[in-house]
């Protein structure tokens, strides 16, 4: 069920909501409150409790206190909104972590709330309302006997501004998708390898696609990958009961302004194959399949928003799994492109399948193809947990942080050098699937940039850190699954339509 999401008024008393959430800014002479539309003698009497009640702006903090008699709200909310020096750029993202932080909080004990932030600009009301779609995320997951538990999540989100509703309305609408289809790719991030494997995901993708009259689903099985030369697919499949699947996801507008290929490793579940992992770093690979689910909810917000770019995703989905049928360390596998890999480590798994989903979107030239993988450990070691990490062609990995920056979502630029090209030389193979022990997450790029068709623009986003929240939950961020990349992907097709 989704959110409803509106424009109320500047008039506080004819709200109806369960509760107003109110913002507050750090100034250099301490904290105060954010413009807003109540009365001139409510400001200055919560203004003066604000110290008090131990308010500070900072981001994350929200402060509940019973209604004021000119809103007609039960609970008023203070929610921290960080410097008031912040502008362009960086107030939009203050201003949608603070509203998904408030709504984060309060999911499960309202249903109705406000923000008043004393918003008139649409670029701000979007971001506010992005934030809070975000933010209301409850996890259901697949509790038997403690279900009766489970909280309900908010239901209408009212943003307080005096800008004509229709006016706000595009940017009410891209703020629900984007919210909405992110939460979508985290919900199947978070779905355990028992239940979701290339199959089931196959299947997911297939009856999603009936929902939209301009999106067809093709499933490509083990026996057809297998005929066809997907050897990284198929390869990285063999040692799994459970077979891989390669699902191409295909939205087709009318009169399409451009084609985007947008290529998502789908692992399952990561044990690392024969080359196994440690035990510890084996717990949270039910997220190896972040960027499958992020490409496939690019699709699905594309075909939401009518957006006039044909996009083909691929989802090269496959469960790495040890045993008697799977890779040995020293097998060499035929690619799509007719390329031979000597395996060497079969944990270098994502690669692998990724190549061969690089390989097919190459053969439909299309204007660019983006691949997003939770590829490399080496990524998170570079740039942390919520910094993903760009390679490619410069213009594309501009285009990409743009794209990124309007989501909230941090890319970081990393070089494809050349020199460490050689260390995937192979004695027996055309290339070999692991390089030197340095430089992990380039070399992971390098790997995929020579399945990159001759000539088409290309950039490999490798999202290891932020795809999955191991720690506690921040702003509109929950635990596991972030759906990071989804909006991005999202707001880079669409800037082939402008
Ligand atoms: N799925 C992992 C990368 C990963 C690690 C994602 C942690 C999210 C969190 C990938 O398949 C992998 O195992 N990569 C290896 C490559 C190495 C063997 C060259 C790595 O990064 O250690
Ligand atoms: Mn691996
Ligand atoms: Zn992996």
């Amino acid at each position: 069920m989704s959110l409803s999401l509106s424009i109320h008024s500047t008039n506080l008393e004819a709200l109806e909501a369960d509760v107003l959430v109110l913002g507050v800014l750090k100034g250099s002479e301490g904290p105060y409150l954010a413009p807003n539309s109540l009365s001139e003698d409510s400001v200055e009497g919560i203004n003066e409790l604000l110290e008090a009640l131990g308010a500070s702006g900072d981001p994350d903090q929200l402060l509940r206190l019973p209604g004021l008699e000119d809103s007609g709200a039960g609970v008023v909310a203070l929610a921290g909104l960080g410097s008031d020096q912040a502008s362009g750029q960086e107030r939009l993202d203050a201003l949608r972590y603070a509203a998904g932080s408030a709504s984060r909080q309060l999911a499960g004990s309202a249903e109705e709330i406000a923000f008043d932030f004393g918003l008139s600009a649409a670029d701000e009301i979007e971001a506010v309302a992005h934030g809070a779609v975000l933010g209301n995320f409850i996890e259901e997951g697949l509790r038997g006997k403690t279900k009766d538990s489970i909280k309900e999540e908010i239901e209408s989100v009212l943003i307080i501004s005096s800008i004509d509703p229709e006016e706000a309305e595009p940017a009410l609408v891209q703020a629900l998708v984007l919210g909405e289809t992110t939460k979508d790719a985290r919900r199947l991030v978070n779905l355990p390898p028992s239940h979701l494997y290339p199959e089931t995901f196959g299947e997911f993708a297939a009856e999603l696609a009936e929902d939209y009259a301009n999106v067809e689903v093709e499933l490509f099985h083990y026996d057809r990958l297998v005929e066809e030369g997907f050897g990284g697919i198929a390869g990285v499949g063999q040692g799994s009961p459970r077979k891989p699947v390669l699902a191409v996801v295909k939205y087709v507008p009318e009169n399409p302004q451009a084609h985007v290929a947008l290529v998502g490793k789908g692992i399952t579940f990561d044990s690392g194959g024969n080359s196994l992992k440690p035990a510890a770093s084996m717990m949270t690979m039910k997220c190896d399949m972040a960027g499958a689910a992020a490409v496939l909810n690019a699709v699905v917000a594309s075909a939401e928003l009518e957006v006039p770019v044909a996009v083909t995703g691929y989802l090269c989905l496959a469960e790495n799994m040890p045993g008697g049928h799977a890779l040995r360390p020293e097998d060499v596998i035929t690619m799509r492109d007719g390329r031979t890999v000597e395996v060497l480590n079969t944990d270098a798994e994502g690669r692998l399948v990724m190549a061969d989903g690089i390989a097919l979107a190459s053969e439909t030239k299309p204007d660019v193809i983006l691949d997003i993988a939770t590829l490399t450990g080496a990524a998170m070691a570079a740039l942390g947990l919520r910094t993903a990490a760009l390679l490619g062609d410069e213009q594309i990995r501009e285009r990409v942080q743009v794209a990124g920056a309007s989501a909230g979502e941090s890319y970081w630029p990393m070089p494809l050098e050349s020199h460490l090209r050689k260390n995937l030389n192979s004695q027996v193979a055309d290339i070999k699937n692991i390089g030197s022990r340095y430089g992990g997450a380039l070399t992971a790029g390098l790997f995929l940039k020579e399945f990159v068709g001759e000539g088409i623009p290309w950039a490999h986003l490798d999202i290891a850190g932020p795809a999955f929240n191991e720690e506690a939950p921040y702003g509109y961020t929950p635990k596991e699954g972030t759906g990071f990349g989804t909006a991005t992907l999202v707001n880079f097709i669409q800037s082939y339509a402008k």
